[in-house]
């Protein structure tokens, strides 16, 4: 264990947040639209449902709605940077950030910035947030992760869509989780997943993402290890981002292998079987997901007072981060378990029909005036686009 690691004054997630979208899509829906054995959904892929934005919501929507729940437990004092992680911006210039920031009521003594590395995002942000804390323990970051994931219609990536949004408030003595020095880190330039500046859905080469985020896995756990980290065998779980649960599995195996442990089923579904609650029946959240795969696993497992967690990050393109967290012992009275079961339950299915039509609406770009249809029941609404402007409202 490296000397950084024993730090006694330790920062990390003092407080996790989610929320997602109106409606859901069930994969049954899915395959009845396109005749796919829906075994190749639920076990080929691992997802059972994706998350579908209503009109009147965006990550900013979204994002709000997670971190309001973290201003009003813990209020603003200290919080001087808002970093709002995403890939599916929704400005080439401003901030989403700030717009959440005004809908939260934060103080004007604050930084407010957008990071953006796909879906590693979030894992900068808070590599970021936990570098400031250091300096200043006196001080707070809200890292907020969200994003909404769109592909073609008709594409084998539409039945790996989802939306949320993740809150965390990082800082000094947290109640959750300690994140631990060192990371291992890896980039390397591939074309796996993409979306130019004119496109609203991404592209990507879904068996190409699969070997680079494989190669991820190794080169960033090269690194951990070179770095002084953890030995495997430390860890009680391993939260790993999930464009499709099944991801998880794939990596942690291919992971297992690496290291010369072979693969033992049993322990494979006990190192991640709680980690992708969430993400099977939310989709892929981008930026959020890897937490997203913390929140399940800390609101199911019986006890990980003291426990090390592994976090493996991934962002196509591509950008790892393989670290490790150790679970604050009484975790679980700061927990938000029933909420975060309340915001995947209030989700209104819908069938396929509408699913397409919400996947095709899109605002007009003439910079008129336009009123966004009421649909969703959440706390923050799209209202308008009015002369190129966003206009939110709290409900
Ligand atoms: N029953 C059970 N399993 C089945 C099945 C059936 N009837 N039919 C297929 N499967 C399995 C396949 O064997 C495969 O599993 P394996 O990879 O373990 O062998 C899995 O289902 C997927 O099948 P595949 O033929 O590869 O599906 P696909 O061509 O539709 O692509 C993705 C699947 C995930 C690659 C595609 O949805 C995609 O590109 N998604 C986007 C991924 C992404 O976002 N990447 C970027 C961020 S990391």
């Amino acid at each position: 264990m490296s000397e950084e690691m024993a730090n006694d004054s330790p920062t990390g997630i003092h407080d996790l947040s989610f929320a997602t979208t109106e409606f859901v899509l069930p994969h049954t829906a899915l395959s009845r639209h396109n005749g796919t054995d829906i075994a190749k959904y639920h076990k080929g892929i691992g997802q059972r449902s994706m998350s579908v934005p209503a009109a009147d919501e965006d990550i900013v929507t979204m994002a709000a709605a997670a971190a309001a729940p973290v201003i009003e437990r813990h209020g603003s004092d200290g919080i001087r940077t808002v970093v709002f992680a995403t890939e599916s911006s929704i400005d080439q210039a401003k901030s989403a950030g700030i717009y959440v920031h005004s809908l939260l009521g934060l103080p004007s003594a604050t930084r407010v910035v957008e990071l953006k590395q796909a879906c590693y995002g979030a894992t900068a942000a808070l590599q970021f947030a936990l570098g400031l804390v250091h300096r200043d323990p006196a001080q707070r970051v809200l890292v907020v992760a969200g994003d909404v994931s769109k592909y073609e219609l008709d594409s084998p990536g539409e039945a790996t869509q989802g939306a949320a949004a993740v809150a965390m408030l990082v800082g000094a003595d947290p109640a959750l989780v300690r994140i631990e020095e060192p990371s291992g880190v890896f980039t390397a330039d591939v074309m796996d997943f993409w979306r130019p500046n004119y496109r609203e859905a991404a592209l990507v080469d879904g068996q190409e993402s699969i070997g680079a985020y494989l190669l991820a896995v190794e080169g960033s756990w090269k690194d951990y290890a070179e770095q002084g980290g953890r030995a495997l065998d430390e860890f009680a779980a391993f939260c790993y981002h999930q464009p499709f649960t099944k991801m998880a599995y794939k990596a942690h195996r291919h992971l297992l292998n690496y290291c010369g442990h072979g693969v033992d089923e049993e322990r494979v579904a006990r190192d991640l079987g709680l980690t992708t609650a969430y993400n099977n029946v939310i989709g892929n959240s981008y930026t959020a997901s890897v937490y997203l795969a913390l929140a399940a696993l800390l609101d199911q497992a019986d006890d990980l007072d003291g426990r090390a967690v592994g976090f493996l990050s991934y962002g196509s393109g591509s950008v790892a981060e393989f670290f490790a967290g150790s679970v604050v012992p009484g975790y679980r009275e700061h927990l938000r378990t029933e909420a975060h079961r309340a915001a995947i339950d209030r989700r209104v299915p819908i069938d396929y029909a509408r699913y397409r039509r919400l996947h095709e609406y899109s605002f007009p770009a003439d910079g008129g005036d336009h009123r966004t249809p009421s649909e969703t029941t959440g706390p923050f609404r799209l209202a308008a686009l009015r002369d190129h402007k966003r206009i939110y409202e709290t409900r």
